[in-house]
């Protein structure tokens, strides 16, 4: 028997949330992701600090039955994620109010993009990105790795006297077409250009792989806090053969950082896919992450 709740979405509202929504939405949050569960635990108290009604509940009688989130990466790039409906209430309406709202709300901020990540699988979640005008803007798979014990690395960190050099290196990569001018943050897509590329040196984040043409491969780190969890977050390099050796390298990287798990995501593409081979990564699952965008007219 089915333990879906019949109400009529009229009487359904929205509000900021509130550190006393907590229990309600961690428990209808448990099992979003199947046996993946949800991150919603680890952001929950990083979120509620969130300002200007920016991280909201969507409630019936004032309890929360969903949840939305835009974030600002930075003023005009905003990111949607978080979008959940409790699993008793779902199918009648409540995500299309919470994805209506958070449309108007993010509007409001005068955007020049609008993005957000799904599952290919994801069909209700892109069918409401795709009724905004969004559109599938990129395609990456995710590979697992593990770290690769290691005295040293031949990876050295940028200067931020390099920025411009790396910028360019990374944008005239043969692949970079496939990147569609962003970096991954985790599951989180960001514009790649000089401020980003700058902030990213500046936080120790960007390695180069040198040989006797000069700079010939690069990487763009992410470690958590707490060190433990360490991705790449884009890649380049002058051929496929160097390429390998920094997705190798940077493997010696983590572990050198002090990092236990890692993961990486790269373009769904026919390169990638094949590069990868000896390099110690696998693809770690059949379904890929699908980027949405909505870019303003310039
Ligand atoms: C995605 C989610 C928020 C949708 O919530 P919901 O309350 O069930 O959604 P709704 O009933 O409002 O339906 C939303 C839309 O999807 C449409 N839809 C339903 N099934 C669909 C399918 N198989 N394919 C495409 N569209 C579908 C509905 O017709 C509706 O569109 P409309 O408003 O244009 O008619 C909910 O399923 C959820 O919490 N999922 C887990 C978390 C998640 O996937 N979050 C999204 C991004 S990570």
């Amino acid at each position: 028997m089915s333990d879906k709740i019949n109400y009529d979405a009229g009487r359904i509202k929205i509000r900021p949330s509130r550190p006393s929504d907590k229990a309600v939405v961690l428990d209808f949050c448990k099992h979003t992701f199947g046996r993946w569960g949800d991150y919603m635990p680890e952001v929950w108290d990083q979120w509620i600090n969130t300002k200007a009604g920016l991280f909201f509940v969507a409630t019936m009688d004032d309890r929360p039955v969903g949840v939305g989130k835009i974030t600002v990466h930075r003023p005009g790039e905003l990111w949607l994620e978080g979008l959940r409906v409790d699993p008793k209430y779902r199918g009648h309406g409540i995500g299309r109010i919470i994805q209506d709202y958070t449309w108007k709300k993010a509007m409001s901020l005068k955007p020049r993009f609008i993005r957000y990540a799904t599952g290919s699988y994801n069909k209700i979640s892109q069918h409401l990105g795709k009724s905004k005008s969004m559109r599938i803007t990129a395609e990456f798979d995710e590979y697992a790795g593990k770290l690769l014990p290691a005295k040293e690395t031949v990876l050295v960190p940028a200067k931020p006297i390099e920025c411009g050099e790396y910028l360019s290196f990374f944008n005239s990569d043969r692949q970079a077409k496939h990147w569609k001018g962003l970096y991954l943050d985790s599951w989180s897509a960001k514009t790649f250009d000089k401020q980003a590329l700058d902030g990213l040196i500046k936080q120790k984040r960007v390695y180069g792989y040198y040989d006797q043409r000069g700079l010939a491969g690069g990487l763009v780190i992410l470690q958590s806090k707490d060190k433990k969890f360490y991705n790449y977050c884009r890649a380049a390099a002058l051929e496929a053969k160097t390429f390998k050796t920094v997705l190798k390298e940077g493997r010696k990287l983590g572990y050198l950082l002090g990092a236990k798990k890692t993961e990486m995501h790269l373009p769904k593409a026919p390169w990638f896919r094949s590069i990868v081979k000896g390099t110690g990564w696998k693809k770690a699952m059949p379904i890929w992450m699908v980027i949405l965008e909505w870019a303003r007219e310039q």
